[in-house]
């Protein structure tokens, strides 16, 4: 058969079918690459190309004899995906005469937490793989974690290489009995365990004689089966607009997948978080006009009058809408390896829409190995935890157990782009509905004209003994003279009330510097110019600082001094004293300083006297 008539014969095949989205997870050891690689073969839809070559391979290879190993197509694969743009999961399709199937296949390198994640948030079935001579390992528990976590409700056990312990039927069921306690801790609905050995192709595909005990569906017939509960088709309509498509000026129409529901034209919708309402005019699914669309489905609809909608609004229901809010509880997974920080901001990404959110508490975090509830301050690589999470505007949302597309996001580190973790909402915190702004009628302007000056925050930053806390307080003085009005932050004091809490751990200096940020952004509120010296180490937080005001607000003022120099003044003595390891976490010894990039002014203790500087800050000041 040819390669075209071959694709002709595929699509004809499969065009109305069923789909079903899963995954694999297990590690490199257990035999993953084999049983994809036998699924896909033996379901024929490998070209015949690559099954000559496979055979070429094994036979040059001999890994197993005469016979063909199935890793090799997997491993065949995956260099080609690597030739091309690096993607973190490969989706494998393929089918057979009763369902077409959507594999997810995560390499299994030290990334691999984050990759299964990816692979499984769309999938409605988890094959676990356990090798039946290890049985649960912390693996399977931390994999089985992710996937309750991504909401998948169906998991097939495979209990792999029952060839090795020859066909044992009671370590298979102690291995089966052992997940679903696992399972039930979970919350995973349905679990179905079956004996298999991928390599010799045990119940993957047919029913193996050499489990005879066995009374359940091989692997495939399972998977072809299983009844998936998606029921995102009867839900109320829902889609995050991904593009505004603008063609010429007559025709404006919002682009996007349809998460849940159906839509059809003339149904009332209303943009959120807006909450603006128009019409449905026209509806289009690819290149065709269309009265409906569902749940699944790409869909571009144009609207009876033009709203303000833009990229990563929702368009959702006018009679069941869904939810706004900027607070919630959420589960994070986190994927990095500098740690997650409570109070840092961090981009969150959900649908199309970003917005900036910062953690603002980690409830606990969970030991996925016994679902023990841990207190933390920090979050390192593959931990998972239940925090808060506040955002800087409302997003319309429905938590994930609901609705996958509208409760998941994932968090991105604002200075190095990378993603950081992946999350799901479980729902709004009430405080944030019911905890209004208070419009009040003296604002900042009338409280600083009354005092005759423009309202600024002066940030200092530069390590211990820089000659921050001196400058500053020369500062206040000259400011003082002039009739200004003003109050100065000092980090040592600080310390001493508001912050006495806090420690020196990073986590704990992020937190400082969010709390005198907020205090300092209220003073200028106040009208008052507002002068903090504070260490202040880390460049994401003096941005976050930043953010906080308007533009000309806040000036950065960094105190250029060097370690070496500020070692040798050392007057406190905590130098020496951090030297000798009495101090742990110093910055500057053992706890970094981040000198800032683009600070407004940069003044240079070794080539200026104080009293010049301070001059310096003033004019600024005042500028
Ligand atoms: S920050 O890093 O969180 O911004 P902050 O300015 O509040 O620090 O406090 C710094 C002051 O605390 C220093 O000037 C020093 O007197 C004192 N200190 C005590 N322990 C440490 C430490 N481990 N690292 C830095 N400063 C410390």
């Amino acid at each position: 058969m040819s390669h075209s008539t071959d694709i002709a014969d595929y699509l004809a095949r499969h065009e109305n079918k069923p789909l079903l989205r899963f995954i694999t997870c297990g590690s490199v050891d257990d035999g993953k690459s084999t049983l994809i690689g036998r699924l896909l073969f033996e379901s024929k839809q490998l070209y015949d190309d690559q099954l000559a070559k496979l055979e070429r391979d094994s036979a040059r290879h001999g890994t197993q004899g005469d016979a063909i190993d199935y890793a090799l197509l997997l491993d065949g694969l995956a260099a080609e995906r690597e030739q091309g743009i690096t993607i973190d999961v490969a989706y494998r399709f393929f089918g057979t005469d009763r369902r077409q199937f959507i594999v997810a296949d995560c390499p299994g390198h030290e990334q691999y937490t984050r990759n299964m994640a990816t692979g499984a948030s769309t999938a409605d079935v988890a094959v676990v793989l356990v090798d039946a001579r290890k049985g649960l390992l912390t693996q399977t528990r931390r994999h089985s974690y992710i996937v309750a976590l991504l909401g998948i409700r169906h998991v097939v056990l495979a209990v792999n290489k029952m060839d090795l312990v020859g066909y044992d039927r009671q370590r298979f069921e102690d291995i089966a009995a052992a997940y679903r306690e696992l399972a039930k801790t979970l919350g995973i609905a349905h679990v179905r365990a079956i004996p298999i050995s991928g390599l010799n192709g045990d119940n993957v595909i047919t029913r193996s004689a050499a489990t005879p005990w066995f009374a359940g569906p091989p692997l495939l017939e399972h998977l072809e089966t299983v009844a998936i509960d998606r029921d995102e088709s009867n839900a109320p309509f829902r889609m995050p607009v991904q593009w505004v498509c603008r063609p010429d000026q007559d025709f404006r129409g919002y682009a996007g997948l349809i998460a849940s529901g159906r839509i059809a034209v003339g149904d009332e919708i209303v943009s959120l978080p807006s909450g603006r309402h128009a019409r449905v005019a026209t509806i289009a699914v690819g290149d065709d006009a269309r009265e409906v669309a569902e749940a699944g489905q790409s869909a571009l609809i144009s609207l009876d009058h033009e709203i303000d909608i833009s990229r990563g609004d929702v368009l959702a229901s006018a009679a069941s809408p869904c939810a706004i809010a900027d607070q919630f509880a959420v589960q994070l997974l986190w994927l990095h390896d500098a740690p997650l920080m409570p109070g840092r901001r961090y981009l969150l990404k959900t649908g199309a829409r970003t917005v900036n959110a910062q953690v603002t508490g980690i409830k606990h975090k969970v030991d996925v190995n016994t679902q023990e509830h841990l207190a933390a301050t920090r979050l390192a690589l593959n931990e998972v935890a239940q925090c808060n999470l506040s955002l800087d505007q409302d997003i319309a949302f429905a938590p994930y157990a609901e609705n996958r597309a509208l409760g998941a996001f994932i968090l991105i580190d604002r200075t190095t782009n990378a993603t950081v973790a992946m999350g799901r909402i479980e729902f709004a915190l009430r405080r944030a509905s019911n905890v209004h702004w208070q419009a009040l009628d003296v604002d900042k302007r009338a409280r600083a004209e009354i005092k005759g000056q423009t309202p600024r925050c002066l940030w200092f930053t530069g390590l211990s003994g820089s000659g921050k806390s001196t400058i500053a307080n020369l500062v206040e003085k000259r400011l003082l003279a002039t009739g200004h009005h003003t109050y100065l932050l000092d980090g040592d004091n600080v310390r001493h009330g508001l912050n006495r809490d806090l420690g020196f751990s990073a986590e704990d200096r992020v937190e400082n510097i969010r709390r005198v940020a907020e205090v300092a952004r209220l003073m200028v509120d106040a009208g008052l110019i507002v002068i903090v010296s504070f260490i202040s180490p880390f460049r994401d937080e003096r941005r976050m600082a930043r953010e906080r005001f308007g533009d000309g607000e806040f000036i950065e003022v960094f105190v250029d001094t060097p370690l070496e120099v500020c070692e040798q003044r050392d007057v406190k003595g905590l130098y020496a004293k951090a030297r000798a390891g009495l101090i742990p976490n110093f910055t500057g010894i053992d706890s970094p300083y981040e000198p800032p990039e683009h600070a407004e002014l940069v003044l240079d203790t070794q080539a200026q006297s104080t009293e010049q500087l301070a001059i310096r800050v003033v004019e600024a000041a005042l500028g």
